[in-house]
């Protein structure tokens, strides 16, 4: 969909990356409020810059998932590309993992089974993101996650714009088939990345870091990854051996998609549900427990029937007759 920019209020910027300024904006006809990257003033002349930032737009318009941001279309101002999208505005996951830590087992696979079927969605449709990684991944205020900047996305479609033979994608998160340049890169790459992302999530760090990048492409192409269980004992043993198998080196041996890993994350999401669903019935049972409990300690004078009470009442009266009668002279 085309779209003037003074179809929007720009507010303050977000994010300013290497392609283009993202700002908070709001929709002026609908008073929605919304994001808007703008490419980068020096860039309008590059002629591969400018291809890119139409390839990002082309590719999230084509996708819309509920874990994917929604594009809600594009235009230029002064010679300057934009495209407008759904504000996510509850931070990167970076930010998430610098304020909270590591995450539990429990909360990684709730933010896993969301980037799986939103991994499966662009792979469907011959997009390969490349660039999985946390600054790439943005949080709503409801705790659920969202994939964003396809700025390196590859559709498998099209032809490649970035020369053949380099490698994009952040350090990290690079599987090594990215590293060699290999060509025909394929959503197994995206599941790589998505294998050092689940295993930072759980250990609080990626599973190869270092200095400088030959150090972590080294290890990335030859090294094992400390084992989790190390690091995380509680860890489900299926979990940590969907991620080993994610983290293979080569791509062939990884899980055959992203839906059968989401499958192994619901199988046990699950299986925590019912032991969650169990301690539900059992607070229930403590909290109707309490109740009646605190019913007969506080409900003496309020909620004893009247039958009850009677015979005390008789008892009282015969009582107080008495007295009467042994104390009158
Ligand atoms: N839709 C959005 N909602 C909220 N914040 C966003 C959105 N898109 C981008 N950002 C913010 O802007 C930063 C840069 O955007 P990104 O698309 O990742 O561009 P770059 O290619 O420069 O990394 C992100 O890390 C994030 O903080
Ligand atoms: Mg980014």
């Amino acid at each position: 969909m085309k779209r003037e920019i003074d179809e929007f209020e720009m507010k303050t910027v977000i994010g300013i990356g290497t392609a283009g300024s993202v700002y908070n904006a709001i929709e002026k006809s609908t008073q929605r409020p919304c994001a808007v990257k703008l490419l980068l003033p020096g860039l309008s002349d590059d002629a591969n810059m400018v291809s890119r930032f139409e390839r990002e737009m082309l590719i999230l318009s084509k996708l819309d998932h509920p874990n994917i941001v929604q594009y809600y279309g594009g235009g230029k101002h002064d010679r300057r590309l934009f495209y407008v999208m759904e504000a996510v505005p509850g931070g990167t996951m970076t930010q998430m993992l610098k304020t909270h830590g590591k995450l539990t087992w429990q909360e990684t696979i709730r933010y896993g089974i969301q980037l799986c079927s939103a991994l499966q969605h662009a792979h469907n449709h011959g997009i390969v993101h490349r660039d999985i990684k946390p600054s790439n991944l943005f949080m709503t205020y409801q705790g659920d996650i969202k994939i964003g900047d396809f700025g390196i996305a590859l559709d498998r479609g099209e032809s490649d714009l970035t020369q053949s033979g380099m490698t994009v994608g952040s350090w990290l998160y690079m599987a090594p088939e990215q590293i060699r340049g290999a060509s025909g890169i394929t959503g197994q790459a995206d599941l790589y990345a998505l294998g050092c992302l689940l295993y930072e999530l759980l250990a609080g760090r990626p599973p190869f870091t270092g200095e400088h990048f030959a150090e972590i492409f080294d290890q990335h192409l030859k090294d094992d990854p400390r084992p989790l269980e190390d690091l995380v004992p509680d860890c489900p043993q299926s979990l940590r051996e969907i991620i080993v198998q994610l983290l293979h080196k080569d791509p062939y041996q990884r899980p055959h998609n992203a839906r059968s890993v989401q499958g192994v994350m619901s199988e046990l999401k699950l299986d925590w549900t019912d032991d969650e669903s169990r301690y539900q019935l059992e607070l229930n049972r403590l909290q109707l427990a309490f109740d009646s409990h605190s019913a007969t300690v506080q409900g003496v004078s309020r909620d004893i029937p009247f039958k009850q009470l009677l015979p005390w009442v008789l008892l009282a009266i015969a009582a107080a007759v008495i007295a009467t009668l042994l104390i009158t002279p």
